[in-house]
């Protein structure tokens, strides 16, 4: 034969009796707003670019603070080079959407060499909350004459994983 007790407990199942203990409850909904809380603000710092990246070639790129309208700017230090000189960190400047789906762009101006180039890209998270940025990047080489501009512009894919 049920006791008062298990029928009181199927009336009012564990939360509910937790309720009737408002100290209890007060602990309850403080420890389930500091998980709401600290889960919300880790995904949002997911896709902002601050922090040091590494591409598939081994170049890495650290990118400082993105300012409030999106803006930031860092360093690149690219693994391979066609230029033909000694390889040099050299500044980034860019964009990237502050909403999903992160577009962003931006430019490396080589320090040691005569060429630019310009990336694309957007940033995605897979489930166990990894961030990767797929680009793709347009290198402009110098062409020496105007006619040599045909063959100025290389085009490639980069994808580039967090490493800090
Ligand atoms: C040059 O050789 O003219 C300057 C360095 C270019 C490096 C290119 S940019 C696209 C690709 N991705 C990299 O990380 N490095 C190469």
């Amino acid at each position: 034969m049920p006791s008062v007790h298990s029928s009181a407990r199927k009336r009012c199942p564990r939360v509910c009796r937790m309720m009737e203990k408002p100290d209890r409850a007060l602990s309850f909904a403080l420890l389930c707003s500091i998980l709401f809380f600290s889960m919300a603000s880790k995904s949002q710092n997911k896709c902002l670019l601050s922090g040091t990246w590494m591409n598939d070639l081994g170049s890495n790129m650290t990118i400082g603070k993105v300012t409030p309208d999106g803006e930031f700017k860092g360093t690149y230090m690219t693994a391979v080079s066609a230029a033909g000189k000694p390889i040099q960190r050299s500044p980034l400047y860019g964009a990237q959407q502050l909403r999903p789906n992160f577009s962003f762009g931006f430019t490396v101006s080589w320090t040691f060499a005569n060429s630019t180039t310009v990336f694309v890209g957007q940033c995605f998270v897979d489930k166990a909350g990894e961030e990767t940025l797929q680009t793709a990047w347009l290198l402009r080489n110098e062409a020496i004459t105007q006619a040599d501009n045909w063959k100025a512009t290389l085009v490639g894919p980069n994808v580039f994983k967090r490493i800090k």
